[in-house]
């Protein structure tokens, strides 16, 4: 489903389900017929619903009751919400045209149109209270927007007042323009007056009051200002605000309203000097209109009471006695001369009158000036505004004056505008662009505005004909003058013209204008006094020098070219309405038609007749007519192609082609039906304004979006910015830290090279004396020496090969250290040997002393250590023990004997004690071989355990030597050489050992090196002893 449509379905939803009573816009009613249309109004009315739209116009019926639907909450509710989205309010008017011109940056102005007590004013009232209350606003603007709201009370007291139509009706008309800057701010703004009636101050119809400032002074006012002013309280006391006789109100609180008066008078910033002469002024015209004259014999005016007189030129400081003449005399130039010409009393009257009409309407004005001074914007920049249209509504009274002539004139025109802006216009537009159309007829009130005011022939240029006349020009003349030129007029009659039956409605001295709002009889009496609105010179002149500072600067200004003849009053009001028409031609319009409920102003009656005449001249069914034919909206391609191409992807960013073709791409995109839309020569028209409101709801979204996109885009431009001067900066910090660490290098590597020469030089004096080149070199030298020596000094003191190499100083310190070390490890060890190891090692010396590099066997045996026996004293026979005990055995091992005949093999105990040793077997002492006897010991050379006891034997029966083998070789002789201190008494042998079996019978033990360890008897009868050969080392 096509966006568009989407919104649409969704907005209409939520239409019904609001617009539970009647319709709330009349382009979507069945039938256009008038029935239905007040059918309508009246079920809306009669639930309180008093606003209803048709299209964008606005249709307001006064409910005369205060409805809660003004309030702050309804105001936030209406605030930037689309036209039809809620149900219809004036709010939703003001916002949508603050909107629009917020969006298009143009200005606008809203047209509040409809009869007098139709409820105008108060709709301009709402208008600007929202803007005021809901616009956004800062503390300085505060004041301003203040200022505006507060201009309101002042002006209606001054410029309203109660009519049989209306108790607060306006007796002027108001344009203000409110002006915003481009963020829709209230800025300041600007009123526009219109002809206000001032007839009213001198004279009220009966059941119609003055202005209400008067009443809410003498009412309201404090004692001491009225005492100050010369006043009594009450109104009853004063000719100008008795005559309708309906002084009091009841829906009008005089005391209360005068409070607001009061301090919106403050805060508009008129200060109290002028305030006080403002009331100087209020108070003048009451006292004014107490003066009164009666005739004397020649039927001349004279004072009948000066009091009001005294107070009067008291009030305005001007002096009484010419203020006295000017109202009784004319003073007429003849020639060089002046001539006074007393009045007749009325003559005094008039001249009392237009004193009064004259200072009160010039004040008036003067206050619009005060109020614009204060409500200016200061600001030059450019602004757009929008101007609210408040003017006097029309209006038919019994006896209709010069007043009503020009209220209904205004009036007319205005429906002109209307008709030219809406039905007309429209409708030329249609063809124009080419449009299909079936015309709508209307009725163009053209036709009364010509007859008004055409040039020469209208009513307006004959009135001002007859005023300025030479001769007896009276108001009927000019009725006659009427009747002479308008005749035939349709819209024109007079008693002479008519019919019969028309006739019998018609006085002589009337004539009558068919407008288009009805019928209204002008009684012609007054039109050329009021037209010509003259002011006597001599009054004037007075005037222009009071002391009140409001009057004189009013009085001064009004003629300043005395020669010339003023415009008459109805000249001057066509020529503003003529510009206020190009103001608001110039400006987008809304339209507010405001209908009157019921002429008794009596909450909740709806007087059908009455509406159903409103609804008639005011145009609405043709309006509803041309609407629900026509488009609701309408734009140049080029503008509505500019603002809604971002929603068509064919048009967004840019179109190339014609704009129209590129509307009818979007519009197709959008998916807008046939029926919804017409492409004109130069602009698109829209039928609905919901099809427009959705196509802007989708712009808004897409507005969003877009934003989003360009948000993500910027942010992406930021990051990639922030990246890139980061990445810059991180380059940079690189950059920086490099050469800091090259600058390093290059230090580092300076002094390197400094050092390195430094050593070589140092390097290559090392033998010279010492000097600033080498010292540091050669201290380095010992450091490095030394401090590589401690790593590796020998560990133990047999280690005589590890000293590390001295460099050529130190050689001579390496020696002492050398040995220093080294007396340093025998301390060590020397401390660390027990007294068994030192016996030990005593033992293994004698060891050494007698094998060592005589016999093969003996490096192997110095690393195996000695013990004390091999036998222990319980392995030895008990008997053997015994035996012996008293000797002290010293040593015992297990040996081999061999038979000294036949070399057999005999295991026994060697047992060496303090004096011999024993050879035992068992029990039995084999042999006892006394030290002192035992002349020598032989072993071989080779790796065996052969040993030979030499003995001396000069007893025949004793035993020859003793031949032994004995694992334990070295330690039995170290044992016995230290014992018997026999050292010298042992013999390494190389070859063969020769002993004697017996004294003189000797043989022998050979030896010889083999690969197994043999003892046997060899052929030779010696014994063989073949020994392994030794390990070499
Ligand atoms: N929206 C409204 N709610 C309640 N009462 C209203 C409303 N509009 C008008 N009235 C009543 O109707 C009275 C007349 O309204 P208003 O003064 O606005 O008429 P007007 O069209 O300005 O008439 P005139 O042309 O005489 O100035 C108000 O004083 C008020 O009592
Ligand atoms: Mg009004």
């Amino acid at each position: 489903m096509p966006l568009v449509a989407q919104v649409q379905l969704d907005m209409e939803g939520a239409l019904t389900a609001r617009d539970r009573v009647g319709i709330q816009d009349f382009v979507l009613l069945d039938e256009t017929t008038e029935a239905a249309f007040l059918s309508n109004l009246r079920k809306r009315f009669c639930n309180d619903l008093i606003y209803t739209y048709v299209g964008t116009l606005l249709v307001s019926v006064n409910p005369y009751k205060a409805l809660d639907i003004y309030n702050q909450k309804q105001m936030d509710l209406y605030m930037g919400v689309n036209f039809f989205e809620l149900p219809p309010h004036i709010y939703a008017l003001a916002d949508n045209a603050y909107h629009t011109m917020l969006t298009e940056f143009n200005n606008h102005f809203i047209l509040i149109s409809g009869e007098s007590g139709a409820g105008k004013t108060e709709a301009s009232k709402k208008i600007l209270q929202y803007y005021a209350v809901s616009c956004p606003s800062t503390t300085l603007l505060n004041t301003v927007r203040d200022k505006m709201l507060m201009s309101n009370p002042v002006l209606e007291a001054f410029g309203n007042a109660k009519t049989l139509k209306n108790d607060n009706s306006s007796r002027f008309g108001k344009y203000m323009d409110i002006q915003f800057d481009s963020q829709g701010d209230t800025v300041g703004g600007h009123i526009l007056n219109y002809l206000l009636e001032k007839s009213r101050v001198v004279h009220q119809n009966h059941g119609e009051r003055n202005f209400h400032i008067f009443y809410q002074l003498v009412e309201g006012g404090e004692e001491s200002l009225l005492q100050q002013l010369g006043l009594d309280r009450g109104s009853q006391h004063y000719y100008y605000l008795t005559q309708g006789r309906c002084a009091i109100v009841s829906s009008i609180n005089d005391t209360h309203d005068w409070k607001t008066v009061r301090n919106a008078l403050q805060i508009i910033n008129i200060d109290e000097v002028n305030i006080n002469h403002l009331f100087g002024i209020i108070a003048s015209v009451l006292h004014l209109g107490n003066v009164h004259f009666d005739s004397d014999a020649k039927g001349h005016a004279l004072l009948n009471n000066k009091a009001p007189l005294h107070w009067v030129s008291n009030l305005l400081g001007v002096d009484g006695s010419i203020l006295q003449e000017g109202l009784t005399y004319r003073k007429i130039e003849a020639s060089k001369d002046e001539v006074l010409s007393p009045f007749t009393v009325d003559h005094a009257i008039y001249a009392r009158d237009a004193l009064a009409k004259a200072m009160y309407g010039q004040t008036f004005t003067w206050l619009v000036n005060r109020i614009n001074e204060s409500i200016e914007n200061q600001d030059p920049s450019k602004k757009t505004v929008i101007g609210l249209l408040d003017i006097y509504g029309f209006e038919v009274f019994y006896v209709n004056s010069f007043e009503q002539f020009c209220i209904n004139y205004c009036n007319e025109k205005l429906q002109q505008l209307f008709i030219q802006l809406t039905l007309k216009a429209e409708q030329d537009e249609y063809e124009a662009e080419d449009i299909e159309w079936e015309p709508v007829q209307f009725f163009n009130n053209k036709i009364i505005c010509d007859l008004i005011e055409e040039k020469h022939r209208g009513i307006i240029s004959i009135l001002d004909e007859e005023c300025l006349r030479p001769g007896e020009a009276t108001d009927l003349t000019f009725l006659e003058r009427l009747e002479d030129k308008m005749g035939t007029h349709p819209h024109f009659v007079t008693h002479k013209l008519a019919d019969k039956m028309t006739r019998r409605t018609l006085e002589r001295g009337d004539f009558r204008l068919l407008h288009y709002a009805g019928e209204v009889t002008y009684c012609v009496v007054g039109f050329l006094d009021k037209n010509n609105d003259l002011l006597y010179r001599n009054i004037k002149d007075l005037m222009c020098k009071s002391k009140n500072a409001i009057v004189r600067e009013c009085f001064s200004k009004m003629e300043p070219d005395s020669r010339r003849r003023p415009e008459t009053v109805v000249t001057q009001f066509k020529s503003s309405l003529l510009k206020l028409t190009e103001i608001l031609m110039a400006k987008e319009a809304w339209y507010i038609r405001c209908l009157k409920s019921n002429e008794s102003k009596q909450p909740g009656h709806f007087d059908e007749a009455l509406i159903r005449h409103q609804v008639k001249y005011l145009g609405l069914m043709e309006h509803l007519r041309v609407r629900r034919a026509g488009f609701a909206y309408r734009r140049k391609y080029e503008i509505f192609l500019k603002r809604y191409k971002p929603l068509c992807p064919a048009t967004w960013p840019h179109w190339r082609g014609a704009p129209a073709e590129g509307v009818e791409v979007l519009v197709q995109h959008l998916g807008y039906l046939p029926n919804e839309y017409k492409m004109g020569r130069t602009k698109i028209f829209i039928r609905h304004p919901r099809t427009l409101y959705a196509t802007e709801d989708a712009y808004e979204r897409c507005k969003h979006e877009l934003a989003t996109r360009l948000q993500a885009k910027y942010k992406g431009y930021r990051a990639k910015g922030e990246f890139r001067k980061q990445k810059e900066a991180a380059t940079k910090i690189e950059t920086c830290w490099r050469g800091v660490q090259a600058r390093k290098e290059r230090e580092r590597r300076a002094w390197a090279v400094k050092v390195i020469k430094k050593f070589i030089k140092g390097y290559m004096t090392r033998g010279q004396a010492k000097s600033t080149d080498n010292s540091e070199y050669l201290a380095f030298v010992r450091q490095s020496y030394l401090n590589r020596l401690k790593n590796n000094l020998p560990k133990t003191v047999l280690d005589k090969s590890t000293w590390l190499a001295p460099p050529a100083v130190l050689t001579e310190t390496s020696e002492m250290l050398r040995k220093l070390h080294y007396r340093l490890m025998v301390r060590k060890y020397v401390r660390g040997v027990t007294a068994q190891r030192k016996a030990q090692i005593q033992l293994k010396v004698v060891t050494s002393s007698l094998f060592k590099g005589k016999k093969d066997s003996y490096p192997q045996s110095v690393s195996q250590p000695f013990v004390d026996t091999r036998i222990s004293e319980q392995e030895i026979n008990i008997r053997v023990i015994q035996s012996i005990r008293n000797e002290h055995i010293k040593y015992s091992v297990p040996v081999i004997k061999y038979d000294r005949n036949g070399f057999k093999p005999r295991p026994r105990q060697l047992v060496l004690t303090q004096t011999a040793a024993y050879v035992i077997e068992e029990a039995k002492i084999k042999q006892r071989v006394l030290y002192t006897s035992l002349k020598g010991i032989s072993v071989s050379n080779l790796n065996d355990g052969m040993m030979v006891f030499h003995i001396t034997c000069e007893d025949p029966k004793q035993k020859g030597d003793l031949v032994l083998q004995c694992d334990h070789l070295f330690e039995l002789l170290t044992k016995l050489s230290v014992i018997a201190k026999k050292q010298s008494a042992i013999n390494v042998v190389q070859g063969s050992i020769k002993f004697e079996i017996q004294p003189g019978k000797e043989n022998a033990v050979d030896f010889s090196t083999g690969q197994e360890p043999l003892v046997y008897k060899a052929k030779n009868g010696h014994l063989m002893v073949v020994a392994t050969r030794a390990r070499t080392r």
